[in-house]
């Protein structure tokens, strides 16, 4: 959450500041602010609200050098005091600083500082970050010197951007637990920095990404000379670290024809499925090295599965364990990240801990799998979309989910890929556990070819969706059922309803109605069903009976030859076949497609709902 850009150029950086800004907007968007360095100028503009005021506020303003920052507030309320770039004034001097993350002993920091007279502007924990770092620089002559003693004071989680009066054309940037990259240009013009890579593609792809305990000083020696880079560790030694060129491009991360990147990125589903099957569904057979090097030898010590994750990623969790059960044989068990990682749990040999995770990023996931780990877990396998990411680093075996960025806070291609990479898991430990024979293994090889195919086809029923949706503006609650493995698909959509066009939904296995939450509909509750035609079709049509004898207005999305026809309070949208095993992957795009259209009727921002961000990377 948050995001940092930072620049120091031969040219003006005011307007990649801005753009990097906006693209960056849905990690944080609540203000927004940036400060630049002329000579020995410090200026500094600040913004409640979107980019768009901050770039109003400096409208007109140009410079060489700059650090930005959007934010999502953890310390203190949403105000222009809070809002970054902090700043540390006395004595002439002058330093600004971008912090993501979270300082954990900011509280006693402050305490001592202030005892040292430093005055407190804010109540964020990034305030200490620009005292501490001025009061070392007035106690050495370099910058980078003063970054180092203050970072040694620090502990928690950080990304930072430094600048100072003092030191002209000079830009410090620190990663701790915090994604930070740098993009390098041919000729040394301009060197960029940022917390995400979609900030940058726009001028380079030449990156290099810098990692944990490492600060790079950004500095020209005049105005017309190169700008060079030192990468450094904690005690001011030289580092190398390689540069690469990644394949993420302006067009990935650009809106397009689109009104919204959800509405992008669920249309986007089909391809994104299709990329992170490509090496299988090529292939006659599937094979453990598409989980990495040490799988071949690791798999086959797999005797349970223990997957945690949050929100989205935990739900595709959930519909994985009716997979591996069913298919592998596999005794599977889903945590939530945030409860496993306090937990005292007992950890068994042979069981292969799997986070899962569209950003790689996400704190409580991270902290589980490290939890697991120290318990004695060895057997670690990620599923992510970032292939940078954090997540990816700490696992021994990973799967990159190819969905490309996504940018709306509500997520769904990572979803159906991540969907799609389980899917693939459990065919390939089944295959390992001999449980998979060769007929089953060319079927399901060949249902993962139709599976885009079948995904672009329910896309296509996108009008009628949007024609329900108008009879939800109006409702404050909702409920999903679902049964079996669509029952995290009815969580999938409540999560979806809820967090976009603020409707309180919830999610029920609709076997459990009865037993309590029966006693909440009526005909103002409107009723999504998850109806595919499989084994469990009959006792739903019995559940949805129950529900309309008590008036309840029925959503049914339903497979061909599921049974249920459309009649007075009983509205129905027909996919096509049921898919098999892979059903659950087609049965969510609707509900997402719903829930898009519904928060659209109700007037809000679908791409970035409030209290909410992407990338949930505090605690
Ligand atoms: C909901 C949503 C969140 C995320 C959750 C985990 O639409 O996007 O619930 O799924 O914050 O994020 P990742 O997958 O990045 O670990």
């Amino acid at each position: 959450m948050c995001g940092i850009v930072a620049a120091l150029s031969h040219h003006d950086v005011v307007p990649f500041l801005i753009e990097g800004l906006r693209r960056l907007e849905y990690r944080g968007y609540d203000s927004a602010g940036l400060a630049t360095l002329t000579g020995q100028h410090l200026q500094r503009f600040r913004a409640v609200g979107r980019v768009k005021e901050l770039e109003e506020a400096s409208a007109g303003h140009a410079a060489p050098l700059g650090i930005a920052h959007t934010r999502w507030a953890t310390h203190g309320a949403v105000t222009q005091d809070n809002a970054h770039p902090h700043r540390s004034e006395r004595d002439g001097r002058s330093v600004c600083v971008v912090h993501n993350g979270i300082i954990e002993n900011h509280a006693e920091l402050r305490e001592a500082l202030r005892e040292r007279g430093y005055v407190f502007a804010s109540q964020t924990d990034t305030e200490v970050v620009a005292h501490l770092v001025h009061e070392a620089r007035g106690r050495t002559a370099s910058l980078a010197e003063a970054v180092r003693m203050a970072r040694a004071q620090l502990r928690g989680a950080y990304a930072l951007g430094i600048v100072c009066s003092d030191d002209p054309r000079t830009l410090v940037v620190a990663r701790q637990a915090a994604p930070l990259m740098l993009g390098l240009t041919a000729h040394q013009q301009s060197v960029f920095v940022a917390s995400d890579a979609s900030a940058l593609v726009s001028q380079t792809q030449t990156l290099v990404y810098l990692e944990d305990g490492d600060q790079a000083v950004i500095t020209q020696v005049s105005e017309s000379s190169p700008v060079v880079v030192r990468i450094e560790d904690m005690q001011g030694a030289a580092l190398v670290r390689e540069s690469t060129t990644t394949s993420l491009t302006h067009d990935d991360v650009d809106l397009g024809p689109y009104a919204h990147y959800m509405q992008k990125e669920m249309a986007e589903q089909p391809g994104a499925v299709a990329a992170t099957l490509e090496t299988v569904v090529g292939a006659g057979s599937l094979a453990p090295g598409l989980f990495g090097s040490e799988a071949e030898g690791l798999f086959p010590q797999v005797q349970r599965v223990l997957i945690l994750a949050c929100g989205t990623s935990y739900h595709s969790g959930l519909v994985a364990r009716y997979w591996l059960e069913d298919i592998a044989g596999l005794p599977t068990s889903v945590e939530i990240a945030s409860e496993y990682r306090y937990r005292k749990s007992v950890a068994e040999p042979g069981t292969l801990v799997i986070t899962i995770s569209q950003s790689g990023e996400t704190a409580d996931t991270l902290a589980a799998l490290e939890h697991a780990k120290a318990q004695g877990q060895q057997l670690t396998l990620s599923i992510c979309n970032v292939p940078e990411s954090s997540l990816i680093r700490a696992s021994r075996l990973r799967f990159l989910t190819r969905a490309g960025p996504e940018i709306g806070v509500a997520s769904t291609k990572a979803f159906t890929t991540q969907l799609a990479a389980l899917y693939l898991l459990t065919l390939v430990l089944a295959k390992v556990r001999g449980v998979l024979s060769p007929g089953a293994e060319a079927e399901a090889i060949q249902s993962l070819r139709h599976l885009p195919a079948a995904l672009a086809s329910v896309l296509t029923a996108e009008p009628e969706f949007q024609a329900w949706a108008a009879e939800f503006v109006e409702k404050e609650h909702a409920l999903f059922l679902g049964r079996g493995i669509h029952s995290p698909i009815a969580m999938e959509g409540a999560l979806k309803l809820k967090e976009i066009s603020y409707i309180h939904a919830e999610a029920y296995a609709a076997g459990e109605l009865k037993h309590g939450p029966l006693a909440l509909v009526d005909a103002n509750m409107p009723i999504v069903a998850v109806a595919p035609n499989d084994q469990l079709a009959e006792k739903l049509r019995s559940n949805l009976e129950e529900v309309r004898a008590r008036g309840g207005v029925l959503y049914v999305v339903a497979d061909q030859g599921a049974g249920i026809e459309p009649s007075d309070g009983v509205r129905v949208i027909e996919l096509g076949d049921h898919a098999g095993a892979l059903s659950p992957i087609l049965h969510v795009v609707p509900l997402q497609m719903l829930a898009y259209h519904v928060a659209l009727a109700r007037g809000h921002d679908v791409d970035k709902p409030r209290n909410l961000a992407k990338s949930v990377t505090v605690e």
